[in-house]
Parts: C-alpha cells; sequence; structure tokens
C-alpha cells in the first residue's frame, strides 16, 4: 500500500519505518527540516535499538522517503496521524493542536476515499472532533488506531505488538477502493496494512471511537498504578523492615497480578506515562467520573513523592544536608535504552540536589549530549569511571546495564567515600557491602546508617 505518517517523532518515525519493513511504500512527513534531512539520510534523530538498519533498509529498497511538505501525502491510501500530544502548558488536558493542525495540513492533498488513521495518544471524543475537521470530505474514511509501543523496545514492539485496536464508525459505508478496484472500509484497509502481523496471529480488536481512545489511556494509567502501587508499599516496606524486592517477586508470581511494573523504585517519566495520567484525570473530571480523577491524582502524587524521597534520602546519607557535597548521578534518561529525557525522574532528583547546593555530576551513555543545556545547575561527564572520581555520594537513578554491571572494586577505586544510594533497587546490596560499600535502596534492606554516620559526619 502507500502509506504517509503525519509526524516522525519517537511515534511516527518508528512507524513508518516498520510498515517499509513490511513491503508498504512509505512516505514520512514532518514539520522539523532537521529530522528529515537525518531520517532520509537512514540516521535515527533519537537512540531507539534497531532503528538505524530499519531506515537504512528502507532507504536502500526506496520503500521509504520522507518530506517536510503535506503535498508528500496525496498519492497515499491510508495516512496515519502520529504526532505528539503533550501536556498543555496551563492544565493537565493533553494539548491537541498538532493534531488539529497536521489534520487541516493534509486536508487538500487527500486522496477520493482515503483512510485516515490516528495512532496518537487523545482524549476521548478527540475523533468526533477531528471528523468535524474532515467534514469538507465526506469521502474519507476515519480510524483510530491507537499505538503501544515503549521506547527502547518500539522496533520490536511495532513488529511483534501484543494486540492491534481499530476504532472505527461502524455505520459507515465502504468508500476506499483498493489497487483491486475492491472496495475497502477502514477495517479492510487496517487489515490490509498489518497484514503481515495478522498473518502471523496478532488479535485485533475492532470496537467504537470512544472504546479505542479509553483503551490507550486506561493501559498507561493502569501501569503507572502498578507501579505507584507497589512504590507506596516500598514506604511501608522501609517502615517496618520489609524488603520490596522480595516482596514484589512473591506478589508477581501469581498469575493474577504478573511481576511486570511491579519494581518499586524512583517512578515513572518520560513523554507519556506522567502527561497521560494528567489528561486521563482531567477527561474523568470533566466527564464527572470523580473516582478515577482522586485515582490519577493520587498515582501522580505518588510518584512524585518518589522524587522528593530520593533527596530527602541523599540528605540523610550525607549526614543532614547535601550542601557543598560532591555526588555522583548515574543515569539521566527517563529509563535505559533511550536518550529521551523527557520528565527524566533522574535529571529531577539531580537538579533538586544542585538547587540544595551540592556539587553534582551526571553521566549517562547516551542523554548527556541532550541533558546539558537544559541543566546548567548540573556537570555533565559521559564517561561513568570519570564522572565517580571524588564523589561522596553515588546515586543509581536510571538502571542502564553499564550501572547495574558497575565493578563494586573499581568504582569504590574512583569515589571519596563509599555510599551509594540505589534508587532503583538493581544492584546486588551483598556484593557491594562486601566491598566495603554502605547501600540504601527505595524500600529494600540495607538501611545501614549507623555505617553512613561513621563514613559521612554531619554537617
Ligand atoms: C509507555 C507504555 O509502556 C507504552 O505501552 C505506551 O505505548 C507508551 O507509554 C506511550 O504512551 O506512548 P514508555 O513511556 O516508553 O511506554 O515507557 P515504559 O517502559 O512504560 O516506562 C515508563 C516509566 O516507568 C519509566 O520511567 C520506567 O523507569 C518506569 N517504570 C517501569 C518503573 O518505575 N517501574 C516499573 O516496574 C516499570
Amino acid at each position: 500500500m502507500k502509506i504517509s505518517v503525519i509526524g516522525c517523532g519517537y511515534l511516527g518515525a518508528v512507524h513508518a519505518a516498520t510498515l517499509a519493513s513490511m513491503g508498504h511504500t512509505v512516505v514520512g512527513i514532518d514539520v522539523d527540516p532537521g529530522k528529515v534531512e537525518q531520517l532520509a539520510r537512514g540516521a535515527a534523530p533519537f537512540h531507539e535499538p534497531g532503528l538505524d538498519e530499519l531506515l537504512r533498509d528502507g532507504r536502500q529498497t526506496g520503500r521509504l522517503t520522507f518530506s517536510t511538505s503535506a503535498a508528500a501525502a496525496k498519492d497515499a491510501q491510508v495516512h496515519f496521524l502520529c504526532v505528539g500530544t503533550p501536556q498543555d502548558k496551563t492544565s493537565d488536558a493533553a494539548d491537541l493542536t498538532f493534531l488539529v493542525s497536521a489534520t487541516e495540513a493534509l486536508l487538500p492533498h487527500l486522496a477520493a476515499g482515503a483512510v485516515v488513521v490516528g495512532k496518537s495518544t487523545v482524549p476521548v471524543g478527540t475523533v468526533q472532533m477531528l471528523r468535524g475537521a474532515l467534514a469538507p470530505r465526506p469521502d474519507v474514511l476515519l480510524a483510530w488506531n491507537p499505538e503501544f509501543l515503549r521506547q527502547g523496545t518500539a522496533v520490536k514492539d511495532s513488529l511483534v505488538p501484543d494486540r492491534l485496536v481499530y476504532g472505527v464508525d461502524g455505520g459507515r459505508a465502504a468508500a476506499f477502493h483498493s489497487g483491486t478496484g475492491a472496495p475497502l472500509g477502514e477495517t479492510a484497509a487496517l487489515d490490509t496494512v498489518y497484514e503481515p502481523l495478522l498473518r502471523a496471529g496478532i488479535p485485533r480488536l475492532v470496537c467504537n471511537f470512544a472504546t479505542a481512545e479509553l483503551i490507550k489511556s486506561a493501559a498507561n494509567a493502569y501501569l503507572a498504578t502498578k507501579i505507584s502501587f507497589i512504590n507506596a508499599v516500598s514506604e511501608l516496606c522501609d517502615a517496618s523492615g520489609a524488603d520490596v524486592a522480595e516482596l514484589s517477586e512473591a506478589m508477581g508470581m501469581d498469575p493474577r497480578i504478573g511481576g511486570r511494573y511491579l519494581h518499586a523504585g524512583l517512578g515513572f517519566g518520560g513523554g507519556c506515562l506522567p502527561k497521560d495520567i494528567r489528561s486521563f484525570r482531567a477527561q474523568a473530571a470533566d466527564l464527572g467520573v470523580t473516582a478515577v480523577a482522586d485515582w490519577m491524582r493520587l498515582v501522580d502524587s505518588v510518584n512524585l513523592g518518589q522524587r522528593e524521597r530520593t533527596v530527602g534520602l541523599a540528605a540523610e546519607l550525607c549526614g543532614g544536608s547535601v550542601a557543598g557535597r560532591s555526588i555522583t548521578v548515574l543515569g539521566a534518561s527517563f529509563k535505559p535504552d533511550t536518550d529521551d529525557i523527557r520528565d527524566s525522574p533522574a535529571l529531577d532528583v539531580a537538579d533538586r540536589l544542585a538547587a540544595a547546593g551540592a556539587h553534582v555530576t551526571v553521566t549517562d551513555p547516551k542523554a548527556v549530549n541532550h541533558a546539558w543545556r537544559r541543566y546548567p545547575r548540573l556537570r555533565f561527564e559521559a564517561a561513568a569511571g570519570r564522572a565517580l572520581e571524588g564523589a561522596e555520594l553515588v546515586l543509581l537513578l536510571t538502571e542502564w546495564d553499564e550501572y547495574r554491571r558497575l565493578s563494586p572494586e573499581a568504582a569504590g577505586a574512583a569515589v571519596r567515600r563509599r555510599v551509594v544510594l540505589d534508587a532503583r533497587n538493581v544492584l546486588d546490596a551483598a556484593e557491594w557491602q562486601a566491598h566495603g560499600w554502605v547501600v540504601r535502596g527505595l524500600g529494600t534492606r540495607g538501611a545501614d546508617v549507623p555505617a553512613v554516620e561513621r563514613a559521612l559526619p554531619r554537617v
């Protein structure tokens, strides 16, 4: 099929590249000329494992091109809207400006019977609003096909998704004509797009627009709920002497609960979960469903509380105040295997420590280049070994493999004092303690405050 993908960020660039790898002819369209130029060269503008290879393949086969002009979409039969829906600057709601402007830009270039498919995460009711924008073109069909990919595993998630969801208006007549002349409705058009995935047995659910919109928001809200639940319990573990890592492992063995997204630590960040739970809260409040609105407010506040708790523990580990202390932060991206620093819990904590007077050095395998301009209070160092030199406290805030595998002996030789706050609960505390480290986690054993006080006298 001929397909256009509007918006080539974390979602659209991956979607365009994976569709081309399935054999479609795809044009990716974005208003950012720098991004388009880089993608056209076959290089991803951000770190995403496997994406460079797909972009290069698409370029070699000629099936994947990029453009800044909406007119490049004119021959496409299916158009995917993949633009961002960030949090509104003055409220919790999602800002739909990019979605509306992308649809309006596309309008004059839509072929007869084309299908417009939204993939961005949107509040319920958005599709009805976009139908208004598409009203001048009654022949054009609209569908909503939410995306569930995670950054860091986006290529795999797109090629082997857990499910495909199609939100369609079942009452409308088929209008799309494929190359064979056979009429196709929205469902059949999407089935043609995803034919290799359906053949491989990926389940697909066809539902109405509101359900499709809510499935995505509710899924992210549930993931965030699981994380905040275990983080709230981790505080209970600290208060009672229990170990949250063992507790969550045992809970997760019950298949009704499952162990994923039950890993206690610094909490969630990134360009999706935080803004999506706020948008979900705002939607629920607008619709008068206070239980969901209150729930989301609590999930958000527990999550942000983990950052506060980490800053407090850092002060405790420095004998009462971080002022004047040399602190090394391992990790800047919002999670491992991405260079995305949007709403990064690690950078938030690092910046708060610097605001409290600490000398903070941050290291990260991929995100340093993105971060240093935005955080003038922090010192950045790409190599972990150098970043650790002279540290009085080490904070592990993003669990890159490189930091999980850090040698306690080598790290110990670099630092001034062997004290680590493992805010992602990933280090082998016993091994680190065997090398003379004081280890502290969030809700895990290893709280060794007398040893800390010996190591760091109160200031
Ligand atoms: C999330 C969802 O997982 C995707 O399904 C969804 O498509 C995407 O948002 C989106 O809306 O576009 P993503 O933001 O890439 O994907 O990140 P996740 O892998 O879900 O991690 C989110 C945050 O939760 C990270 O900061 C991670 O460190 C944190 N997390 C995750 C925990 O703190 N504990 C856990 O047990 C799991």
